[in-house]
């Protein structure tokens, strides 16, 4: 496909439904500054996290893998001022800037950014007897994905979301003899997706100035 025309459309659709925006280009701007890797979701792919979390009337958002809090704007102003958010982080230096970013972005009340690796700060939550959350954001090291998922079913109820980024990577994920372990946990994911009878999920391929990727989303219907 022709890439420079994808990018194209991915820019005009931006500016239709996102327009120009200072607290997320600042938000950006700090995070290339501090030199974190400009994998963020893109505009309008934050700006669909937004509509999914305020069309289920989200109170409560867990979102694993922070980065520079780009996301995390984006579905905490779903649910400002009296939601909840609380997104999971491994790297100190990730963390700080999602906090200035966040509390620029008038945030500061709404979210939590719990610093560690996320799998203990689940267990963590897990043991604290969390309340559940209605929507879940999944979007960290994809090798833990399917961990992520029994976490996220275990603190859901039924009309939770469950989304999932980078489901794609480039089509890699075809590869069943793959060595690499963030293909085989996407892989394995996509199947629980598939057949857990809990879950009503489907997945769309994606495109743009982020490359082909992909994104699922489940309903926990029981
Ligand atoms: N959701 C963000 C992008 C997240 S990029 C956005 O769209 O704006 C993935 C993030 O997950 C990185 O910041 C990385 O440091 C973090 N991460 C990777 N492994 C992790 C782990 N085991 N626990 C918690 N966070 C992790
Ligand atoms: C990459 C992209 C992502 O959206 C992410 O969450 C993690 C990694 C990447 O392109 O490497
Ligand atoms: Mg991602």
């Amino acid at each position: 496909m022709n890439e420079r025309l994808i990018d194209h459309v991915d820019d005009y659709l931006a500016a239709t439904f996102v327009g120009n925006d200072a607290t997320l280009a600042h938000a950006l701007e700090r995070s290339q500054r501090a030199g974190l890797p400009a994998i963020a979701v893109s505009a309008v792919q934050g700006k669909l996290l937004h509509v999914l979390a305020r069309a289920i009337g989200a109170k409560r958002i867990l979102e694993v893998g922070t980065l520079g809090g780009y996301s995390a704007i984006w579905m905490g102003r779903a649910i400002a001022p009296h939601g909840r958010l609380i997104t999971l982080e491994i790297d100190p230096r990730h963390a700080q800037v999602a906090r200035e970013n966040l509390d620029e972005a008038g945030l500061g009340e709404v979210v939590e950014v719990w610093i560690g690796s996320a799998l203990d700060s689940l267990a963590r939550m897990g043991e604290s007897g969390t309340e559940p959350f209605d929507l879940v954001f999944i979007d960290a090291d994809k090798e833990n994905n399917p961990r992520y998922l029994k976490w996220a079913l275990q603190f859901s109820h039924p009309g939770t979301m469950i989304v999932m980024d980078n489901v794609v990577r480039h089509g890699t994920i075809l590869d069943d003899d793959s060595t690499d372990p963030d293909v085989a946990g996407t892989r394995t994911v996509l199947e629980l997706l598939g057949s857990d009878p809990r879950l009503c999920a489907s997945a769309l391929q994606t495109v743009g100035h982020k490359g082909h990727d992909g994104l699922a989303i489940a309903l926990v219907v029981q």
